[in-house]
């Protein structure tokens, strides 16, 4: 709630502002005379101005924005006609002095205490304070990626300080083939990340998966080797067994396919000297891979053989 409070309040001092900023141009009404000019000075002042600028402070479907607006209209007053000269910031005097629902940036909570890391710079520049700049939360400090710690000053794995004292820290990613590291390159890892290995000066270099004896992969998928990783493809359907993608790419050919300078094709079993479909009244038909036999035309299959489909009766009137 008291976050929700500050940053409804914040909302509200920007577009008094904004208000302000409208209606810097306008006067009680048309003309240019001198008594208008005098007028125009008044208005600068004036409860007219200042009702405008309260009229339009808030969306009106919005319940937070008008209820606040509603409840401190005198303090708006009071800002208006007798503290703007003195305390011209309207967001600190009314948010954060008057009303108290936001703090000064780099403090929170009830009493405006210092964030974790010193109001300054809160969490040493590498977080965010929980209720920073309100009368909520904890003070302390949600790291950014690649810090942790109270402080944020001290580096997650995958990430090394490249500077570091008291009161700052860089953390700089460490190159891809680290889990842990010291430096930028594949020569400064403490500890190589899963995938790589370390050769023989201690740089981590990328693990080829793909020359695993037993293979990784399945019989009917290729093996796709990637720095830190590899992964199993399926083999086109053709293939019986594979190094890559793509039907010329087969070991050999799947059944019902056969090599053709280099690239597997489907076999046409109805056009073999032996005849497949050798049972009575067949015909052969061709697919991919394989082949059916079905019954020719005229003929049905009734209980596994091809029958002559018989002829619809005529009707005799006797
Ligand atoms: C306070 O912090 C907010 C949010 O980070 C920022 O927009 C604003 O400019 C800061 N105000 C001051 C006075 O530094
Ligand atoms: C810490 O390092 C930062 C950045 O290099 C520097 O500005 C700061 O003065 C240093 N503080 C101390 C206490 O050495």
């Amino acid at each position: 709630l008291t976050l929700l409070s500050c940053h409804t309040c914040k909302q509200i001092a920007d577009n008094f502002i904004k208000g302000l900023d409208q209606t810097k141009k306008q006067n009680f009404g048309g003309g240019n005379t001198a008594w208008e000019e005098r007028a125009l000075s008044k208005y600068e002042t004036s409860e007219i101005r200042l009702v405008e600028i309260l009229e339009n402070l808030c969306e009106s479907s919005s319940f937070d924005c008008n209820h606040m607006v509603e409840e401190h209209e005198d303090h708006f007053e009071t800002w208006w006609f007798k503290r703007q000269n003195k305390h011209p910031d309207l967001y600190k005097w009314f948010c954060i002095d008057t009303i108290n629902v936001c703090c000064l940036n780099g403090t929170f909570g009830p009493d405006c205490n210092a964030c974790v890391g010193g109001s300054e710079r809160p969490c040493h520049g590498n977080g965010v304070c929980d209720g920073d700049g309100t009368r909520g939360g904890n003070g302390r400090c949600n790291c950014d990626h690649g810090y942790k710690g109270e402080f944020c000053l001290d580096c997650i794995d995958g990430y090394f300080n490249e500077i570091r004292n008291d009161t700052f820290s860089l953390c700089t990613e460490c190159h891809s083939s680290c889990k842990t590291c010291t430096g930028l390159t594949n020569e400064d890892c403490e500890k190589c990340k899963t995938g790589w290995g370390e050769d023989d000066e201690g740089a981590c270099l990328d693990v080829n998966e793909c020359l695993n004896d037993p293979p990784l992969c399945k019989e009917d998928q290729y093996c796709l080797n990637t720095d830190g990783s590899f992964s199993c493809k399926g083999c086109d359907k053709v293939c019986s067994g594979c190094t890559e993608a793509g039907p010329d790419k087969c070991q050999s050919c799947a059944p019902g396919y056969q090599d053709t300078e280099g690239t597997c094709t489907d076999v046409n079993e109805c056009e073999q000297p032996d005849a497949v479909c050798t049972a009575g009244n067949q015909e052969c038909v061709n697919n991919k891979g394989s082949y059916i036999c079905i019954c020719a035309s005229g003929y049905e299959e009734q209980e596994g053989v091809c029958v002559t489909i018989p002829e619809p009766e005529e009707h005799v009137d006797l």
